[in-house]
């Protein structure tokens, strides 16, 4: 989705801002623009469709546009096709004031009819030059600073938005707002930044400020203010970014995606490790869940009646999973929910509920909506996030963070994960505390654990064999996931894996469903991959793979090691390290992310932007 960059202070801003879109370029664009300016002059404009380096060869790589204070977009469109005219950023009719915009203004129209009705006119089709000329409008009509005209901006507009602002009158000096989008403030030592991601600017500075819902900023070279709707300023504390800055570079690896991948391994131990109580190095230690850590008592889950799991996409899939873990381990009613359609529902849920917000990015529109309303409904909320300071790990009542660090490519690895060990780590805490699992069993789970990264560095290590399968099927044009249980939720993942970024068509069907419809689409050589980790469910789901087998398919088996007589059945067999059950996703996803990764690569395309997508889905 959309990008922004700020930057005012001693350098040349357009390198810089260049430089920064760059970094969010996974986000997803169609076209960008950049705006700077030096001292009182006007600020120049330069705009391209298509790919940065469009806007970099332009520019001459931002060194041909002069001036220390500007804003940079990377535009995904939404109103208005990708285009030079209705890319950002955007200027007011007169010039007086420029902007940069993400998020959608839902009563544009409106907007727009008012301003034509006061002399205004529009040279694009967007929501964002009708807000540019609302600001300017109030802005000279009521002779107001540029604080006040926002503030009254903003409370005329509906939708979301983070919006950087220059005012020709105000030179240096950079104007935010944000309402549901991403919107950071970095302060550096050479100059102040903003952006609508860290990333951006991680290579000038860590310490960043988190502006709330409906605040504004008023950003120099060397200050940095707040304000709140009635234009008062509001104090906030900077925050330490972790991220260090090769963590958004691809570090060797031909995309970031397979940078993700490898990164598995030392994602998942640091976010098991950050909730253990214990010494995890020591074979005989006792080790515990600590959930003090988020901020959950004994006493809280005492009286927990439901829990009910929230995401979108992959995220949603982590709660397909883990479903099963809770009801196994917790003994507790789970019901798991796509963000999209639960904000829209009418859910009837005991209050004593326990919402479990799943999101990496911690800024899906869905998924942020799904927590606010569980909030109004007097519902407790937990997110398993993995961008600090991001809305939702703001606004629920307790966090849980993942340690994937930056998770650049649009499809998800490390990232889910990691979600999956926070759901784990949940569902062992609460089992003993609600007394359906003892202390020794949950240190002998966690022990388990802890063994987790060992074993998918080892799958990683044999992925050529993935590799030289996904050169067999590049041209397939359907390919079938089928599994039950905890394996369903697997299949989920691998499907989506394999048709965001290799664009051939996938499902995932729980196996037993296959007889009531999908299976007339088996033909001759269509690949169907079973996944069999489940020891429980193995023999009803290698009877599902004998009857597509029948009807032509080609079989892949993913299953356990030691479960050899696969081979009699499939025609390739996958096999990953033996662990306990409840955990299999977090070893068979690991082949199915690179099936999916290595088609892609061999069918040329573009594996960390694929087409139509983007990373943080900010809009509805
Ligand atoms: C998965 O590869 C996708 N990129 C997508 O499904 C993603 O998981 C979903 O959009 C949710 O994003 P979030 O975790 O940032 O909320």
């Amino acid at each position: 989705m959309c990008g922004i960059v700020g930057y005012v202070g001693v350098n040349q801003a357009a390198p810089i801002l260049l430089e920064g879109l760059s970094k969010l370029e996974y986000r997803g664009y169609d076209s960008a623009g950049i705006a700077v300016r030096e001292g009182k002059e006007d600020p120049v404009v330069v705009k391209a469709k298509g790919r940065l380096r469009v806007l970099a060869d332009k520019t001459d790589n931002g060194k041909a546009v002069h001036g220390t204070c500007g804003i940079g977009h990377t535009r995904w469109a939404t109103h208005g096709a990708p285009s030079e005219s209705n890319a950002h950023p955007h200027v007011s009719n007169d010039r007086s004031v420029t902007a940069v915009h993400n998020g959608i203004f839902e009563n544009y129209q409106e907007i727009r009819d008012k301003l034509l009705r006061n002399g205004y006119t529009f040279y694009s089709q967007t929501d964002t030059e009708a807000a540019v000329n609302l600001i300017d409008y109030y802005y000279k009509k009521y002779k107001m600073g540029p604080i006040d005209a926002i503030a009254k901006t903003m409370v005329r507009v509906r939708g979301s938005y983070a919006l950087a602002v220059m005012f020709r009158d105000y030179p240096g000096e950079i104007y935010i707002a944000r309402k549901d989008a991403p919107l950071i403030v970095g302060a550096g030592t050479d100059g102040n930044y903003i952006a609508s991601d860290v990333p951006a600017i991680l290579q000038h500075t860590r310490t960043v400020y988190y502006p709330d819902n409906l605040m504004m900023g008023r950003i120099t070279a060397d200050t940095i203010e707040f304000y709140d709707l009635n234009g008062d300023l509001v104090k906030l504390d900077p925050v330490e970014i972790q991220w260090d800055a090769s963590a958004a570079e691809k570090g060797g690896y031909e995309h970031f995606m397979m940078k993700e991948i490898h990164e598995q391994p030392r994602a998942v131990a640091d976010t098991i490790r950050s909730y253990l109580k214990g010494d995890p190095d020591k074979e005989d230690a006792l080790l515990s869940v600590d959930l003090g850590k988020i901020g959950i008592t004994d006493e809280m889950l005492k009286g927990l009646k439901e829990i009910c799991i929230v995401g979108c996409g992959s995220a949603y899939h982590v709660g397909v999973t883990n479903q099963y873990v809770f009801e196994d381990l917790v003994k507790i009613p789970v019901r798991v929910e796509l963000a999209s359609e639960y904000r829209y529902r009418k859910p009837v849920l005991d209050p004593e509920t326990l919402v479990i917000i799943i999101s990496q990015s911690g800024e899906t529109a869905d998924s942020l909506a799904a927590l606010r309303i569980s909030k109004e409904h007097g519902l407790k909320t937990l997110a398993i996030v993995n961008v600090v300071g991001s809305s939702i790990a703001r606004e629920a009542d307790y966090v849980l963070q993942t340690y994937a660090g930056p998770e650049i490519a649009v499809a998800t690895t490390k990232a889910y994960s990691t979600q999956l060990i926070g759901c784990y780590l949940l569902a062992i805490g609460f089992a003993v505390s609600r007394g359906t699992m003892q202390a020794h069993e949950e240190s002998e789970l966690l022990h388990e654990l802890l063994t987790i990264p060992a074993k998918i560095q080892k799958i990683l290590e044999d992925k050529e064999r993935i590799q030289w399968f996904a050169a067999k099927f590049a041209n397939a044009h359907d390919v079938f996931f089928i599994g039950r249980g905890i394996d369903y939720g697997i299949c989920l993942e691998g499907s989506l894996k394999m048709k965001e970024i290799s664009y051939i068509h996938s499902e995932a069907y729980a196996a037993g469903e296959l007889k009531h419809g999908t299976i007339s689409l088996i033909e001759d050589g269509t690949l169907v991959i079973g996944v069999l980790t489940q020891s429980e469910l193995y023999e009803k789901t290698l009877s599902n793979l004998v009857e597509v087998k029948s009807r032509g398919a080609y079989l892949m088996g993913l299953t356990m090691s030691g479960n050899f007589d696969i081979e009699d059945t499939v025609n390739f067999a996958v096999f990953v390290p033996k662990t306990d059950e409840h955990f299999a996703n977090s070893l068979a996803v690991i082949p199915l992310q690179l099936l999916g990764y290595y088609i892609a690569v061999s069918k040329g395309l573009d594996v960390d932007k694929p087409r139509n997508l983007a990373k943080s889905v900010t809009v509805e």
